[in-house]
């Protein structure tokens, strides 16, 4: 399975903050935003990740990300000259996906849920037909794509920023597919707003019945870092976790020395070509006490 993170957009509802910085580089906590999403993918069992992104933000990405080697991964780049849609992801992505599955994630969604991480058989999550999608439970589901279900928790509908939503379960920004997605998403019409909607591409999974749900377990996080305020309590929460539990949430280096996607040496040499701070000495703890 390969993994897209979409990581464009002009950032508008950051501004000033996003005036001359990338979105997805402004740092949530200890690291910057994209380490989350990443991370995420990572947990997923996926290692082969293209970031989508502005012509402009591109090169500072590459700059921070790299080739992913240090983390045991392999990271390619892709422009999106224009925000047309979150569904574009697969038509840019068309030549990275090939014949493969696909999860996609979006650059600003920051996930904590080591619970549900453990449930999913990751062999499973891979093969499956269809479209897998994330819920979580909001207190504001009018600001996301929002689940109706039958008596039996069934999905019936997916309603972006519906005015009088049929549940408080978003849908959030963690989607994966099997290979046909890229068909779908090259046939979708642009909506009112101009954009090619994931919603609608999830809608046609759902009313061929290939729709599977994943609702995130009580306990969970999830925060969609897009406003100032969500930023905010994404940042709060990473923190409060590291100062009271003394420990990092989405640290890409723990993930890839505890998934063995990297040795010990070359996790060891990584955090010996960085300058000593609070984090590589988390690092360095963190390794030495597993
Ligand atoms: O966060 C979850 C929500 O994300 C879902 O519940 C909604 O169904 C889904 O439509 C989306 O809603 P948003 O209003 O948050 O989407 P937004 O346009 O803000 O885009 C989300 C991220 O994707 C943002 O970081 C920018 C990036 N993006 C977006 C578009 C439309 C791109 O990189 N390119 C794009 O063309």
């Amino acid at each position: 399975m390969k993994g897209i993170v979409l990581a464009g957009g002009t950032g508008s509802r950051l501004y000033p903050l996003t005036q001359v910085m990338c979105k997805q580089l402004l740092p949530v906590y200890d690291k910057p935003m994209i380490c989350y999403p990443v991370a995420t993918l990572m947990l997923l069992g996926i290692r082969d990740i293209l970031i989508i992104t502005t012509p402009e933000d591109v090169d500072p990405l590459k700059a921070y990300l790299k080739d992913g080697s240090h983390l045991g991964v392999n990271f390619s780049y892709e422009v999106q000259e224009e925000p047309r849609g979150i569904a574009e992801a697969f038509i840019l992505g068309e030549d990275f996906i090939g014949d493969d599955s696909v999860t996609l994630i979006l650059g600003d969604n920051i996930f904590h849920s080591p619970s549900l991480f453990k449930q999913i058989d990751l062999k499973k999550f891979q093969s499956q037909d269809g479209c897998q999608l994330f819920s979580y439970r909001v207190k504001d589901p009018e600001r996301f794509g929002v689940l109706g279900f039958d008596k039996e928790g069934k999905v019936t509908s997916i309603t972006e920023k519906p005015e009088h939503p049929k549940s408080n379960y978003a849908v959030v920004g963690l989607y994966a597919y099997s290979n046909d997605v890229v068909e779908k998403a090259k046939h979708l019409k642009p909506s009112n707003r101009g954009e090619l909607e994931i919603t609608d591409l999830n809608n046609q999974y759902l009313q061929e019945s290939r729709v599977v749900n994943y609702a995130m377990p009580r306990g969970s996080a999830w925060f969609d870092a897009g406003t100032p305020r969500s930023l905010l309590a994404a940042s709060q929460y990473v923190a409060t976790t590291d100062m009271y539990q003394g420990l990092k949430i989405s640290a890409p280096e723990e993930i890839a020395l505890f998934k063995g996607y990297i040795t010990r040496s070359q996790f060891e040499q990584h955090i010996a070509s960085v300058k000593s701070c609070e984090y590589t000495e988390y690092l360095r703890g963190i390794a030495h006490e597993a």
